[in-house]
């Protein structure tokens, strides 16, 4: 059996029989006026981290999710849509597709300005999209890339980037791990669909999205997330994983190299009311611009003793350079 077929059996058996913290964090849940998530869906919240953000979700986007769980992030985005179709969710597995129908029905029950035609429920293969190139505003996943092994990531990303239109983003969440894992952690295939074993140090996490053509990525959050300690795991180094937010943005790719937002910030403290480098950054004095590590190497670069640089804070929520 594949690594996938042992993937689709573990969801097929979470859709069945909901398991509580099967696989990923129990992540706080959005509260938001009049949302009211159901408590089949809270149990099936596989995922760790939110894809969900009030600030990529303006003006109606068309939008996809990949892997749908029990379906709430598909829920919360409807939310701010609250459209026939508005938001597309594609799953390999028939059973998980037919737990999240019936879960939007109880969705349906308890949120008055809900209705299950908002979600457009597909089965499908995040390797294989059933949806039309350049036609999507913001797609998402939670805690499904990181099962794939390199030539399927490969595959699954650049599926996303050829359904989003232009400028239109890719918002994610997935564990990664800056430690080594040994090839029986790796190759374990139940640890792997659980999201314990397949996660990728950040640099190569980005590296795959810009590979892929994203000209901007932007990394939201990084939290803690799992440890593999050696009394529980095939391992003797205890190994400490945690889970990012990243946003990954069709834009072109610039000559220079993309822009990769890790949540750095410059700060002018001299003499003058601004300093401008003519690059199209202008850093008011001692106010803050997020810049992207492209912009906070060169603006270091410049040896200026009154220009500060901070480092990746691995939150950025907007703004600022590029
Ligand atoms: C870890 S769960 C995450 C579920 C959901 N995103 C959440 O946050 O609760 C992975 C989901 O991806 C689905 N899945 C697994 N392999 C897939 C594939 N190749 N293509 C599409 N969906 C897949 C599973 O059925 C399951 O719904």
């Amino acid at each position: 059996m594949s690594y996938l077929e042992a993937t689709n059996d573990l969801y097929k058996e979470a859709a069945l029989t909901p398991d509580v913290g099967l696989c990923c964090t129990t992540n706080p849940i959005w509260e938001l006026p009049g949302l009211k998530i159901p408590k089949i869906m809270q149990e099936m919240n596989y995922g760790c981290g939110s894809t969900v953000h009030a600030r990529d979700l303006a003006n109606n986007p068309k939008m996809l999710y990949v892997g749908v769980g029990g379906g709430m992030e598909l829920l919360q985005f409807s939310y701010f849509n609250r459209q026939k179709n508005g938001v597309m969710g594609v799953d390999v597995v028939d059973e998980m597709l037919e737990a999240s129908r019936k879960n939007f029905k109880e969705a349906e029950a308890q949120n008055d300005w809900f209705k299950s035609e908002f979600v457009d429920l597909k089965k499908g293969d995040a390797m294989n999209l059933p949806v039309e190139d350049n036609s999507i505003d913001v797609a998402a996943q939670n805690c499904l890339f990181n099962i794939f092994k390199a030539d399927d990531l490969k595959k699954a990303i650049a599926e996303m980037y050829r359904v989003l239109k232009p400028h239109g983003r890719l918002v994610m969440s997935d564990p990664t791990c800056e430690q080594p894992m040994n090839d029986e952690l790796r190759n374990d295939d139940r640890l792997r669909a659980l999201c314990l074993s397949g996660s990728l140090p950040i640099a190569d996490y980005v590296k795959a999205l810009t590979d892929a053509g994203f000209g901007t990525i932007e990394i939201r959050a990084r939290k803690p997330y799992r440890i593999l300690d050696p009394k529980h795991y095939p391992t003797d180094d205890l190994i400490y994983i945690e889970s990012i937010e990243v946003a990954a943005i069709k834009d072109p790719m610039p000559a220079d190299g993309p822009c990769i937002f890790t949540g750095k910030a410059a700060i002018y403290y001299g003499d003058d009311d601004y300093f401008d480098d003519k690059l199209g950054h202008v850093l008011l004095k001692n106010q803050p611009l997020a810049v992207c590590d492209k912009t906070a190497g060169a603006l270091a670069s410049l040896g200026r003793d009154d220009i500060f640089i901070s480092k990746s804070t691995f939150h950025y929520d907007g703004g600022g350079c590029c």
